[in-house]
């Protein structure tokens, strides 16, 4: 009886929690913001398509979420009595990102680029944009991009070092991935690599050559640990399959002597 109540109360909580988040996904109007902006024409409509294919899209993080202001009253949406922002100025917008990103805008302020902000220096749209924001990646880092405003020469540099990082990260990642698809425990390898991969993706906004450098070469000594361990796991895995050959070899020979042993004394 107590089971079957327990049962009966789990089904219970579980569309409790289930149905209501089923019932908004259905029914959830569009944001007042993207009703009224889609309509708009050049600047003011723009941002809505843009917006639609990005990682904060993907994310939920919606107009209001950057600009502030009230998603769900069309009359009073932009009103700054609810917390409407408005468009931030050149000089604003790492802060404005950096509420969310705050790590990124600790190193971003303490670069040669956060320097030089109002000042030539690119702020985050300058290499992100500002509504198609896609997932970050060392594409990122071009020709194109970065000779706005001078050479690609120490561009190319940090480049080429975090490339070498992320093939070793992309590669470990593949054999963690198989070791886990046959069953073995790689929780710990998964953790270390996470921490690592963390790690090596805050490197960028600090923009100094030397340090990256730096930094390259103490994350690619901790994946090389990471490496060994694989390594172990490897060979114990050969070490494995040898001794059961060896095992089967032994078995087929013994079978044959007795073959020929009862041959032998027919
Ligand atoms: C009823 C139509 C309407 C709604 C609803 C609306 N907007 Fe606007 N929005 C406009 C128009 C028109 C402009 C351009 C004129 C202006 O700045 O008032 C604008 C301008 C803006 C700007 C640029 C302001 C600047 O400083 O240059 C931003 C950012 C913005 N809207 C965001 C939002 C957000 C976020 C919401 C929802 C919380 C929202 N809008 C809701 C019509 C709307
Ligand atoms: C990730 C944060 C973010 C989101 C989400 C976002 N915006 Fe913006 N938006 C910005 C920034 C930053 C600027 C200032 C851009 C600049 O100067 O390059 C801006 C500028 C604008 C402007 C002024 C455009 C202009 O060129 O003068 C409008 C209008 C606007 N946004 C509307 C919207 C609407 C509508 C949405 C939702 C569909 C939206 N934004 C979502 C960050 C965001
Ligand atoms: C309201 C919080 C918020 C604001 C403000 C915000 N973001 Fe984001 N951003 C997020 C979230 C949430 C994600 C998705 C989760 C993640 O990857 O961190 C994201 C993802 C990103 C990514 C992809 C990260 C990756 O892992 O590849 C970039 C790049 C990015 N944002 C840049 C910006 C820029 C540039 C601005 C300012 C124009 C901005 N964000 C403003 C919340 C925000
Ligand atoms: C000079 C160009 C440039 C500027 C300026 C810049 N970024 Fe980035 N950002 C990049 C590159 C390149 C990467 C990819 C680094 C990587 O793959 O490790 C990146 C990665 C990111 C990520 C993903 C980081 C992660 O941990 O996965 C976020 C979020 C982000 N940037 C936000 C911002 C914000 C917010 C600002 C402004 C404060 C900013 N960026 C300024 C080029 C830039
Ligand atoms: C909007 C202009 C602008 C863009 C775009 C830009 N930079 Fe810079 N960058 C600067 C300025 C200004 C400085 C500081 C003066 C200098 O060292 O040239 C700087 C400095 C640097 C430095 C030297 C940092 C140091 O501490 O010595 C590196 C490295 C660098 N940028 C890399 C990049 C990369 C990589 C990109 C492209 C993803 C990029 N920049 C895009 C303006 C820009």
């Amino acid at each position: 009886m107590r089971h079957a109540n327990y049962v009966m109360n789990t089904i219970v909580l579980l569309f409790s929690l289930i149905l209501p988040v089923a019932v908004l996904a259905a029914e959830q109007p569009e944001i007042v913001c993207i009703q009224c902006h889609s309509t708009m024409p050049g600047k003011i409509g723009e941002p809505v398509n843009l917006w639609r294919g990005s990682v904060h899209a993907e994310n939920g993080i919606a107009c209001n979420a950057c600009h502030g202001g009230d998603p769900s009253d069309a009359a009073n949406a932009m009103s700054p009595a609810r917390g409407f922002l408005g468009a931030p100025k050149e000089k604003a917008i790492p802060a404005f990102c950096g509420r969310c990103h705050v790590g990124v805008h600790t190193d971003y302020l303490a670069s040669a680029h956060g320097r030089a902000l109002g000042k030539g220096g690119p702020t985050c749209v300058t290499c992100h944009s500002n509504h198609q924001v896609l997932k970050a990646s060392l594409d990122l880092i071009n020709e194109k991009s970065c000779t706005r405003c001078h050479s690609f020469e120490r561009a190319r540099v940090i480049k080429a070092a975090m490339q070498e990082t992320e093939a070793m990260i992309v590669g470990i990642d593949a054999r963690i991935k198989a070791y886990k698809a046959t069953g073995t425990d790689t929780d710990k390898l998964e953790k270390g690599l996470f921490a690592v991969r963390n790690r090596f993706h805050t490197l960028f906004h600090n923009v100094d050559v030397e340090m990256v450098k730096k930094e390259s070469t103490q994350i690619q000594a901790e994946l090389k640990k990471i490496e060994a361990v694989l390594q172990g796991l490897d060979d114990s895995r050969h070490k494995r399959k040898i001794a059961g050959a060896i095992v089967v070899a032994g078995a087929l020979l013994a079978a044959v002597f007795v073959h020929l042993l009862r041959k032998t004394y027919e």
